[in-house]
């Protein structure tokens, strides 16, 4: 055989390379892109693969004096960075445009014009991290020695063009509360950047999010106007997107979305990496209903991944993407007259280069509100503002104006009753269809329909191919609200777990979910998911000892933390105590896994117990938190041989409950101050030795 030469190695190793990526394209390396395959959203939208990411030059090219950059995980800060764009621009003529934080590089900020504006609408989650998209924008601003396009340093004042204003989303029952927006506002300020306004913060824990959004805009806006020179106009409503309806087009044709969520999906064959962008239709390979109590529901569900080359760990999130009810979706559309036409194609396209369409296009009215919109969630004063203008009568125009400007009558009317925009509208125009609205302003005043996650509830370690959740129904009765609240996603479940399980009529509460998914894709049965890796571990050394914290639903995480062990412990590792607080409202009614935890002690041995508290037993409530106090003493030494601390489900109320317990526990254990045992639950919570898997 011929020699090889250093060259035909290099071409060889470059084909053999190249050969390689080609067939492993979307399975070992992403393909990032449009979502959306080569939909209409193809030609919206932010930069994308191969276009630019310099934000400077791409305010140039499209025109735009105002960027407003969003940090958003479940698409509140996304949404309310829209609000700004939208109404910069119809109330002073701003040139606005809408930016992922993850679209773009930030090293020539220093050369932003002053005479333009950047918006920064940014969420804050975990311990006082940013969302995803925000990650490396923050990394950016937060790093020591951050330099810019023009070489300045920090101490140069390098961002000395750039005007920017604020807003924060936050939750106060969060230790780190809004702490992406303090400290991007001090990076920037620090950098010479000058702020417009004062900087805006929401808080999520006080339900005052909106409330506070609309407080801070008024008075940001006048301080713009003033430093930009802006004058004040008569908003006019103008849409962002074209809707074409397509009669020459048939629902069925194989080019329509009816909920596919990207083109791979349409064309039937989903490929990965599957992700926050693409998500897999699983198989639900089991679901079992957790509560003996007929009043509630709680659905354990085994969710195959195999195939998918999806993979998780102990302590990960899945995400479900959910499909709203046909009850709602129906109501939506008659109360906007568009039932008849429900199964229309349209269109759907940026009527500016730069707006997203937030869903593959062409479909049709009803896939759009079925599988794309959070028709559900609780309608805002501003929105209710913005329709006020499309109303079917002066009466109803004069009701929703009121509404839109006073706070406690939007309260009593709208809040307090638990409405979603389309019970509003149905209420208030006696079931009369509003047939002015522009089907445009629904997509832009609505957020995208966002994927629930739920803290795995199984362990890597034990069933790498199958992920488990544990989901309370959520039903929410209040007295004077004129419907029952029914969580979108767990009702979505408990229909699947109905059909999986052969119910005749796999229909609860009427709500007339389309189980089947679009083109019967989900069928047999099937949900859209996909993996959202956290910092919630075990330690790697199982002879660690742990405490778990974990009342109703947040004992999911710890019930795959204890099977870990108890497999470990099986297979002859050596595994340290493993502690669990559980809590529940009666040990016959809601004990989770009530069965299971036998089992577990038999693997663990006297290395494992369970502390119970049962709170609607007796006359008087008992929490984790009386059963920690209980056993107080062996917990502090416990923690004194460094066990990992661990706290999953209620933020609001539990955990820091729980978080404050310990540090008066630590505090009288070791003869040391309140302020002392604080600063040790601190350092604990630095360290990652006190991990929080909360929500609220
Ligand atoms: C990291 C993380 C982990 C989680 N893990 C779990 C878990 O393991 N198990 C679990 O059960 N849950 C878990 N959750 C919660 C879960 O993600 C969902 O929020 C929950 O299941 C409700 O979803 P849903 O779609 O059924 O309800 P949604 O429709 O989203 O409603 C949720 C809530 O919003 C409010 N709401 C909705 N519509 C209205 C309206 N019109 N008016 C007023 N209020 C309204 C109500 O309070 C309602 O309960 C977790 C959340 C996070 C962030
Ligand atoms: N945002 C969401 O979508 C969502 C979804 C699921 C769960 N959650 C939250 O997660 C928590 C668990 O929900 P769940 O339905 O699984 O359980 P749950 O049945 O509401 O509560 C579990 C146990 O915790 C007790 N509890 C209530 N307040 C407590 C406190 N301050 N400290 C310690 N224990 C307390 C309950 O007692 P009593 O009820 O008898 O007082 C009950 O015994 C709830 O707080 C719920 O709000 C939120
Ligand atoms: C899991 C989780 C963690 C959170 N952590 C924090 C936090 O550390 N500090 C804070 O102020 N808010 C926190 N929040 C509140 C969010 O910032 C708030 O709900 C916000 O509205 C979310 O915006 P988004 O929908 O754009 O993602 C958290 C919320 C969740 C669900």
């Amino acid at each position: 055989m011929a020699q090889l030469d250093t060259l035909d190695i290099i071409v060889l190793a470059v084909l053999l390379l190249g050969t390689i990526a080609y067939f492993t394209k979307g399975t070992y390396w992403a393909v990032y892109g449009d979502p959306y395959g080569n939909s209409l959203a193809n030609s919206n939208g932010a930069a994308k693969a191969g276009k630019s990411r310099n934000i400077i030059e791409k305010m140039e090219e499209a025109d735009k004096n105002c960027v407003v950059f969003y940090g958003s995980q479940t698409g509140t800060a996304e949404d309310y960075a829209s609000r700004l764009a939208k109404e910069g621009h119809s109330r002073f003529g701003l040139n606005t445009l809408v930016a992922d934080l993850e679209d773009y590089d930030y090293e020539n900020l220093d050369k932003f014009p002053d005479d333009k504006l950047a918006v920064f609408v940014l969420a804050t989650y975990g311990e006082g991290e940013p969302t995803d998209n925000a990650v490396e924008f923050y990394e950016f601003f937060g790093s020591e020695d951050v330099s810019f396009s023009e070489g300045g340093s920090a101490d140069d004042s390098p961002l000395s063009n750039l005007k920017y204003v604020a807003f924060g989303l936050g939750n106060n029952t969060y230790e780190h509360y809004n702490s992406m927006v303090r400290n991007v506002d001090k990076y920037l300020t620090k950098l010479g950047a000058t702020r417009l306004g004062a900087a805006g913060e929401g808080d999520d824990g006080a339900g005052t999010m909106e409330e506070d959004f609309l407080a801070w805009k008024e008075p940001m806006w006048t301080a713009v106007s003033e430093a930009l020179g802006l004058e004040e106009r008569e908003a006019v409503y103008e849409p962002v997107f074209e809707i074409t309806e397509k009669p020459e087009m048939n629902a069925e044709d194989d080019t329509v979305y009816l909920g596919e969520p990207n083109k791979n999906h349409l064309e039937g064959s989903q490929k990965g990496p599957f992700n926050a962008n693409n998500p897999f239709i699983a198989p639900i390979a089991e679901s079992t209903e957790l509560f003996t109590d007929k009043t509630r529901n709680c659905l354990h569900m085994e969710i195959s991944i195999a195939g998918s080359n999806l993979s998780y760990t102990t302590g990960d999130h899945i995400a479900i993407w959910p499909t709203n009810a046909g009850k709602e979706v129906d109501r939506f559309l008659n109360v906007l007259g568009l039932s008849e036409k429900r199964h229309t194609v349209v269109t759907v396209k940026g009527l500016d280069p730069t707006a997203k369409v937030p869903f593959p296009s062409p479909t049709t009215y009803d896939a759009a509100v079925r599988y794309h919109i959070e028709i559900c969630a609780p309608v805002s004063r501003q929105f209710v503002s913005t329709l006020a203008q499309f109303s079917p009568s002066e009466d109803i125009k004069t009701e929703m104006v009121k509404l839109g400007s006073d706070k406690d009558y939007f309260h009593e009317k709208v809040i307090d009753r638990n409405l979603n925009v389309s019970q509003l509208l149905e209420i208030l125009s006696n079931g009369k269809p509003w047939t002015s609205i522009p089907f445009s302003l629904m997509i832009e005043g609505l957020v995208k329909i966002q994927p629930r996650y739920y803290s795995i509830s199984s362990s890597s370690y034990v069933q790498k191919d199958k992920i488990a959740i544990t989901a309370v129904v959520e039903s929410i009765e209040k007295p004077g609200a004129p419907h029952v609240v029914k969580g979108v996603t767990t009702n979505y479940l408990l229909a699947l777990k109905q059909k999986q399980h052969g119910e005749p009529h796999p229909d609860p509460h009427g709500l007339n979910y389309a189980i089947v998914g679009p083109r019967n894709k989900y069928d047999g049965i099937h949900v859209p998911v996909h993996v959202r890796h956290s910092n919630f571990k075990l330690p790697s050394d199982p002879s660690k000892p742990i405490i778990m914290v974990g009342p109703g639903t947040g004992v999911a995480p710890f019930r795959a933390f204890v099977q870990e062990r108890a497999a470990q412990a099986k297979a002859g590792q050596n595994v340290g105590k493993t502690v669990l607080f559980f809590g529940c409202r009666n040990r016959n009614h809601d004990f989770l896994y009530v069965k299971e935890w036998d089992a577990y002690k038999d693997a663990l041995g006297d290395n494992f117990i369970m502390h119970t508290a049962f709170s609607r037993e007796g006359p008087n409530k008992v929490y984790v938190q009386h059963k920690i106090e209980e056993y107080a003493e062996e917990l502090n030494k416990l923690l004194e041989q460094k066990a990992y601390f661990y706290v999953c489900g209620d933020a609001a109320n539990m955990a820091r409950e729980v978080n404050s317990l310990l540090a008066k526990i630590i505090s009288k254990h070791r003869n040391v101050s309140e302020t002392k045992g604080e600063e040790i639950v601190k350092a604990m919570r630095a360290s990652n030795q006190y991990q929080e898997d909360v929500w609220s």
